[in-house]
């Protein structure tokens, strides 16, 4: 078992759209063998569009189970590529598939530098301590100044950087990357289709031969690499894995350029399958009994089966087919007996699965996501919330003879993570809470074609939704009899303050002081093992 955690890698690779996450997840896949051709992994992108088209979306949808695991075998590791969903709606996705992952390769558009997207998903990944590696992209076309970009990677996403390669010029005369660790000059040609790599090493860069190779920019890259490495700390493998800080390639994913390097170097330095917070303890992988929590679901890919692919992150312990596990927040035990990997394009039945892989459970509705599996202790992971919603609707039945569906519909599509529901009284009217307004338009369109269900929303004023505790029961209920029309109960019955706006927010904040107001459910996981 010692082995098999030491030999995997599971990451995931994040972006701003269009700054080439596919383009290097084929490469990383051709490198592994899992792929034969490029291009196999383009169509899981939503073009930009077709933003609002659903056929799109639903066949994205289909698509992405596919892609949602890429696991392959380089050097005798076993990597496990999680794939996040590029659109900012679908942000949420990404948020939740981010705690199944150990560390992440950030991709940035050379000549765009640091995005909206970028800053976005790296706050999650610096509130949760995932060691990045930046690569910097699209060196063969014209960018901002290299030193720029480093001073902006450190400016906007508050890390620190180290180059570990460096670029000989950009555009038309990029002549390829100069490997600061392993001394090396690595050649550029453009070409699409290449596999191996242009490599001379130069331990001493005042080398004659440095001229005759790259000619007028030797002197740059001489130059450089001297302020490089009196400005910059030495490359350190612990500071990296603390997410001190963040070593930096440069490179051009669709010439597959520098993606060699950057996978040697990934393999070399990535964290192993990491242990987790649980409601009880940190859960380390070298635990014997297997435990692994749900990120990720999948419904109704065929609608004429209730189907649904729930994806389990392995914490500790070896998963077994066909043995039974404890579902903890239902109490139940669950025996599966086609649990599925992923390996880039193939789905496979698999006996055992070990940390740091994802497997998939064929379920027939008794998952949500953030829900545990162990093999009986009642301990529950923790660090898979969902976030409080930033867009709110109220959801309008159009049918009243089709309530049924609609009731089934939106519990399950709300299960799923699509979005957030909440009850307000009285006349238990629905609250929708999303964080995009793509999801809306997939809600109504899911729940009509797959519940046959047909509904409108209605725009509704809140800012926030705030999950409510309070450690005295009484200034709870004060609370909640006060502001009635601002109440609101989720899914579990637990009561939410829909604030009108941020200004109002902090008021209800200074007004009652004993209420403490969560901007994520964190707290119920832990709450509802206590109870
Ligand atoms: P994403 O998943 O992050 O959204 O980006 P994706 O890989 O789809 O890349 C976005 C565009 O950038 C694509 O062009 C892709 O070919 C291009 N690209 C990726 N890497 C490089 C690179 O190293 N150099 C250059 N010059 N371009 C790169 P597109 O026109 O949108 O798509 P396509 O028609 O090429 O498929």
């Amino acid at each position: 078992m010692k082995t098999e955690i030491e030999r995997r890698k599971t990451f995931a690779i994040i972006s701003h759209p269009d700054a080439g996450k596919t383009t290097l997840t084929e490469k990383l896949l051709l490198f592994g063998g899992a792929i034969q051709t490029a291009g196999a992994v383009k169509s899981n992108k939503i073009k930009k569009t077709a933003t609002s088209d659903f056929m799109e979306i639903e066949r994205q949808r289909g698509i992405s189970v596919a892609t949602s695991v890429m696991g392959f075998e380089y050097n005798g590791y076993k990597i496990n590529l999680l794939d996040t969903p590029g659109h900012k709606d679908f942000a949420e996705d990404t948020y939740r598939t981010l705690t199944a992952v150990d560390s992440v390769i950030l991709v940035i558009d050379a000549a765009n530098g640091v995005e909206s997207q970028t800053e976005r998903l790296m706050e999650v990944c610096r509130m949760r301590d995932t060691p990045v590696i930046v690569f910097i992209n699209k060196m063969d076309r014209e960018g901002k100044d290299p030193f720029d970009l480093l001073d902006e990677l450190e400016l906007k996403l508050n890390i620190h950087v180290r180059p570990l390669s460096w670029p000989i010029n950009m555009g038309e005369r990029f002549k390829g990357v100069y490997n600061l660790y392993e001394k090396q000059l690595n050649l550029f040609s453009a070409n699409k289709t290449r596999i191996s790599e242009d490599i001379i090493s130069f331990s001493d860069l005042s080398d004659r031969q440095l001229d005759e190779i790259i000619g007028s920019d030797a002197a740059q890259l001489r130059a450089d690499v001297e302020l490089i490495e009196g400005v910059y700390e030495p490359f350190d493998k612990e500071s990296y894995l603390r997410a001190d800080i963040a070593p930096v390639f440069f490179g051009s994913a669709i010439n597959n350029f520098g993606v060699r390097e950057l996978l040697d170097t990934f393999i070399r330095i990535a964290p192993q399958p990491l242990g987790r917070p649980s409601s009880v303890r940190f859960i380390q992988p070298s635990e014997h009994t297997f435990s692994g929590f749900i990120f990720k679901i999948h419904a109704n890919l065929d609608p004429r089966h209730r189907d649904r692919i729930a994806f389990l992150r392995i914490v500790s312990g070896i998963f077994e087919r066909n043995k039974f596990y404890h579902h903890v927040r239902m109490q139940k035990e669950l025996r599966f007996s086609n649990p599925t990997s992923f390996m880039a394009q193939d789905k496979s039945v698999i006996d055992e699965a070990y940390p740091g892989d994802v497997i998939g459970l064929y379920d027939a509705g008794n998952f949500k996501i953030g829900d545990t599996l162990t093999e009986g202790e009642s301990m529950q992971y923790i660090g898979i919330p969902s976030f409080s919603p930033e867009l709110f609707r109220e959801l309008i039945n159009k049918d009243p003879m089709k309530t049924k569906q609609l009731e089934k519909g939106i519990e399950q599509l709300t299960d799923e993570g699509v979005a957030q529901l909440f009850y307000i009284q009285p006349g238990n009217r629905k609250i929708i809470g999303t964080v995009g307004e793509l999801q809306f338009e997939v809600i109504q369109y899911r729940l009509e074609h797959e519940y046959k269900a047909s509904c409108t929303f209605m725009p509704i004023a809140f800012h926030k939704a705030c999950w409510i505790t309070s450690s005295i029961k009484t200034k709870l209920e004060e609370f909640i009899s006060r502001k009635q029309t601002n109440i609101g109960w989720d899914k579990d019955n637990n009561p939410v303050f829909l604030a009108p706006s941020e200004w109002l927010l902090n008021l209800a904040k200074q007004d009652y002081p004993d209420i403490v107001f969560h901007a994520t459910s964190e707290f119920k996981q832990t709450a509802q093992h206590l109870s």
